[in-house]
């Protein structure tokens, strides 16, 4: 069986998460989205609301399932028995991180591979910063993600403002 990783810190998932979630759910033969703690970002989101929200986003394919995860995601990919992750190349700004990262990873653990998917031209430009400001500011995000990010973006906003 051929499984990969979708990782991410996903505070919270954007449409642009899950079209890279969905393409690659049609390579393989199971995806794992790992969701990070990442602690040093601060996420506006709990790691079990990032969870129960990629769940809800993901709930119509079949073959994706979402885990929580924490220290390096070699040593994830290899208890998840992965051999491939899979993650969005946005615009070019995105390369020079990516390929560190990549090339780290390779220098890790020679079996587990990296494929990037390009963002379609609507997801180009789209981050969950961008998303959790316009959601702060009022703005309406319904363009930019799954209907269930909606309300709970509403919820987190709704007492500040
Ligand atoms: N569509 C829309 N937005 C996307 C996207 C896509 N396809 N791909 C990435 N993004 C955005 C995210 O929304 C996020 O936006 P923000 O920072 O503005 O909120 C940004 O790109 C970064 O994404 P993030 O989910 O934080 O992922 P990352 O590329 O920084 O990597 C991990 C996160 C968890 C995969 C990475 O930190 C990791 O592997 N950590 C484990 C520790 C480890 O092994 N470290 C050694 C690595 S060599």
């Amino acid at each position: 069986m051929k499984r990969a990783l979708t990782p991410g810190t996903f505070d919270p998932i954007t449409s642009g998460h899950l079209d890279v979630i969905t393409r690659a759910a049609q390579l393989v033969d199971e995806v794992v989205v790992a969701v990070a703690v990442s602690r040093k970002k601060g996420p506006l989101f709990s790691l079990e609301e990032r969870v129960d929200l990629v769940c809800a986003a993901t709930s119509h394919l079949p073959n994706v399932r979402v885990e929580p995860f924490d220290g390096l995601l070699v040593d994830f990919a290899r208890k998840m028995d992965a051999t491939v992750v899979v993650k969005g190349l946005r615009a070019i700004t995105d390369f020079e991180y990516e390929f560190q990262m990549t090339a780290l990873n390779y220098q890790l653990s020679q079996e587990l591979e990296t494929l990037f998917i390009m963002s379609p031209p609507q997801y180009m430009y789209l981050s969950s910063s961008i998303v959790r400001e316009i959601a702060s500011l009022g703005g309406d995000v319904a363009r930019f993600v799954p209907p269930c990010v909606v309300g709970a973006l509403e919820g987190k906003f709704a007492s500040a403002r």
